[in-house]
């Protein structure tokens, strides 16, 4: 059914006067030459009779007397916008009561009209007829604006969960080629070292391949581990301790990691979520902050699991034109809302800056995966 501005109109008169309505037929058609409106109406005088016109056609518009013996306009009103949230719907009165005018333009009528100033009702009505049509356009925009936000936050929880797996293979990867033969290699060198035992020349040359074995294999680990969140193993208390660790030692900033719990009963992937807000809102303070305090805390209640991320360092200001010119904030936002949480940056100038993540916790995985990995990591 289509709504354009139709030159015919389908109106609905609520009205307990036959004579009021003849009147209001008399002025309409008078005016028809003026507005192109060529109206076709029905008079009803209740409830029952505007349901029974709306279920039997289409309607464009209502004009409701005020005062109905069994009816008032402002049920009317209700009726109306009940089958159509857009349709104009126009309040008559016999008396003017400016209270009621306004309650009834509050309450959603398009116009009220004196019945003593009648020869506004077709102007009024052409009016409001162009104004529903604004409405709905203005909703449909809405709605697909709605429904296009929706496709572009499940492409990019899509997008999440396929750069989490490319990591995890190419993690996978890095453990099953070169992590067995680093070890391999390993132990070649030390059956090398006992064979060349004692021939002093070999010794510094052993030392050094050694060295670069251990170099080579924490490289290995670091990188297997940024690429592919512990969470899944260690669970995300232990990933975020390891993390913050990471950070602590790598930076120099004080850093401080607290829980309420021990273990969190988690989706694997929100936990795998929240360990990338926390890289990436630590990645964040090592980058722009110059900080010399970092805590990062972990909530976990029954219904959220809440991270929050607060340094001591410049903050910024998040009001201003510039203040997300990147994806890290963007990405962080955007996570919060594809589980169906919230987060929060909070910064000024010279005030730090805290993150906050909140999400529900989702349904926990059956049973963690026994760790595969590490046999090789931390010989040596
Ligand atoms: N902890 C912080 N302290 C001070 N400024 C910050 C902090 N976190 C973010 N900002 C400011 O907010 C901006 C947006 O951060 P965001 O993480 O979105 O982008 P980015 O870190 O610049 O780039 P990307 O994360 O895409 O690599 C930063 O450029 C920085 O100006
Ligand atoms: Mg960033």
């Amino acid at each position: 059914m289509s709504h354009e501005t139709p030159s015919t109109v389908n109106l609905l008169v609520v009205e307990d006067s036959e004579l009021d309505y003849e009147l209001l037929l008399a002025i309409l058609g008078r005016d028809q030459a003026l507005t192109g409106l060529r109206v076709r109406a029905q008079r009803v005088e209740d409830e029952a009779g505007m349901r029974a016109a709306f279920a039997a056609g289409r309607i464009d518009a209502v004009v409701t007397d005020h005062n109905l013996p069994r009816f008032d306009s402002f049920s009317a009103l209700k009726v109306a916008k009940s089958h159509d949230e857009d349709i104009p719907v126009l309040v008559l009165s016999g008396e003017m009561a400016e209270d009621l005018a306004v309650a009834a333009l509050h309450a959603g009528a398009d116009d009220f009209i004196l019945k003593a100033r009648m020869f506004r009702l077709a102007p009024a009505l052409r009016r409001s007829l162009q104004a529903a049509e604004v409405r709905r356009n203005a909703r449909r925009q809405a709605q697909a604006l709605a429904a296009s936000e929706a496709r572009l936050r499940e492409l990019t929880q899509h997008l999440e969960r396929v750069k989490e797996e490319e990591r995890r293979a190419v993690a996978r990867e890095i453990h099953d080629d070169i992590g067995t033969t680093l070890t391999a290699l390993k132990f070649e060198l030390a059956r090398l070292a006992r064979a060349l035992d004692g021939r002093a020349a070999a010794a510094p040359h052993i030392n050094a391949m050694q060295d670069l074995l251990a170099q080579a294999v924490s490289a290995a680990d670091r990188i297997q581990h940024n690429l592919r969140p512990p969470v899944l193993d260690a669970g995300l208390v232990a990933a975020l301790e390891w993390l913050v660790q990471g950070f602590r030692n790598r930076t120099g900033v004080t850093a401080t990691f607290e829980s309420n719990r021990e273990e969190i009963e988690l989706a694997p992937e929100r936990a795998a979520a929240i360990y990338r807000v926390a890289q990436e809102a630590l990645a964040n303070v090592a980058k722009h902050a110059h900080a010399t305090r970092v805590s990062v805390q972990l909530f976990a209640a029954a219904d959220e699991v809440s991270l929050e991320v607060a340094d001591d360092g410049v903050g910024f200001d998040t009001h201003g034109a510039e203040a997300t010119p990147g994806f890290g904030m963007r990405g962080l936002i955007e996570r919060a809302r594809g589980f169906g949480g919230w987060a929060e940056v909070n910064s000024a100038p010279g005030r730090g800056t805290t993150v906050m993540f909140s999400i529900p916790p989702g349904t926990p995985a059956a049973a963690a995966p026994a760790p595969r990995e590490r046999e090789w990591t931390d010989a040596g």
